[in-house]
């Protein structure tokens, strides 16, 4: 084994952290970030409620944020987790949606401890090929690596589908026994972004597909699954949005509940972007319709951090059962 570029900053893979998840009837939250607030937000409020976390960049983070100064948050949110809130929760640095060999390699090269490469979208013999690669290169580091079968509808980075194709579980074994991942993200009915489900008036949202999960499940007793587009669309927030000038009719997410049963059953991982960003841009409008002279950033990204941690302590500890886990 190589030297594990990721331990000298103070992260670990997935490895341990899913054990411990499947073991405990639990799911690790992997919460998006692209600034400095988001990240802060997400280490404190990870630290507070004792969660093992997995802070994950996009493609589109990296090119937003720059590799170099991420590798250094990265280390510099570990350093203020252990040093300045005395925390020893257990923190995962992952690339989510990995598109490219190339992007994942080039992360592991620069400390991730965890790689999704996404080629769901591509045909089976090619998902399986792309995402080997991906593992025998990831694993010579003791890098974790998620793949992925089965499209979500909406955005998965570059990639738009209109709708799902939900995950065959006959195919689960196959690609799991022929890849080598460690983790499988799956299509169960969630979707990127806001707004997961048309509704018609007076219709609520619509089960997720617990069947294909448990059948996955049965396929790989044991086995990590991921579940993307997990996000809830907290409407407090998106009441709030809209009543300052926002303009987000129709927004709706996966309740709670479904996400409660998915992270008791075989979800190890629940990813959660959109709720984050809801949260910081409900405070921000606030701030700007209520005080219109302010002017500091600090004045109104502060208290979109305050809210974005709280949020995420109440995640660990009422939806995905993570708090108290790490
Ligand atoms: O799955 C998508 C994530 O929410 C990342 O979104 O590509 O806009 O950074 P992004
Ligand atoms: P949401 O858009 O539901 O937050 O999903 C995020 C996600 O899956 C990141 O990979
Ligand atoms: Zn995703």
């Amino acid at each position: 084994m190589s030297q594990k570029l990721y331990e000298a900053l103070g992260l670990v893979n997935t490895r341990e952290m899913f054990k411990k998840a499947m073991a405990r009837k639990y799911a690790v939250p992997a919460y998006n970030f692209n600034n400095m607030e988001q990240l802060q937000a997400i280490i404190g409020g990870c630290a507070e409620s004792k969660s093992p976390v997995i802070i994950q960049v996009s493609s589109g983070a990296r090119k937003y944020a720059n590799q170099t100064l991420l590798y250094w948050m990265a280390k510099g949110a570990v350093e203020m987790c252990r040093q300045d809130l005395k925390s020893h929760i257990p923190i995962a640095l992952h690339l989510d949606h990995g598109d490219t060999f190339e992007l994942c390699r080039s992360c592991v090269d620069h400390g991730f401890s965890s790689v999704m490469i996404d080629a769901s979208h591509f045909p089976y013999d090619e998902n399986v090929a792309l995402t080997k690669k991906v593992v025998d290169y990831a694993h010579q580091f003791d890098v974790t690596v998620e793949g992925e079968l089965g499209v979500l509808a909406g955005i998965e980075d570059e990639v738009h589908a209109e709708k799902h194709t939900y995950t065959d579980p006959a195919q689960v074994q196959d690609f799991v026994g022929k890849t080598g991942v460690d983790s499988l993200a799956i299509s169960i009915g969630t979707s990127h972004g806001a707004y997961k489900f048309k509704l018609k008036p007076g219709e609520s949202v619509p089960p997720l597909r617990f069947d294909i999960l448990e059948e996955c499940e049965k396929r790989l007793p044991g086995f990590p699954i991921v579940l993307h587009g997990a996000s809830s669309v907290v409407q407090a927030y998106v009441a709030m949005i809209n009543k300052f000038g926002g303009k987000m009719d129709n927004a709706v997410g996966v309740p709670e509940e479904q996400l409660r049963r998915a992270a008791k059953a075989a979800v190890c991982k629940i990813n959660i972007d959109s709720d984050g960003r809801l949260v910081m841009t409900a405070i921000i409008r606030k701030i700007f319709a209520e005080q219109p002279s302010e002017f500091d950033p600090r004045k109104y990204l502060g208290p979109a951090r305050e809210e974005l941690k709280k949020l995420i302590v109440s995640k660990n500890t009422n939806v995905l059962g993570s708090a108290g886990q790490g």
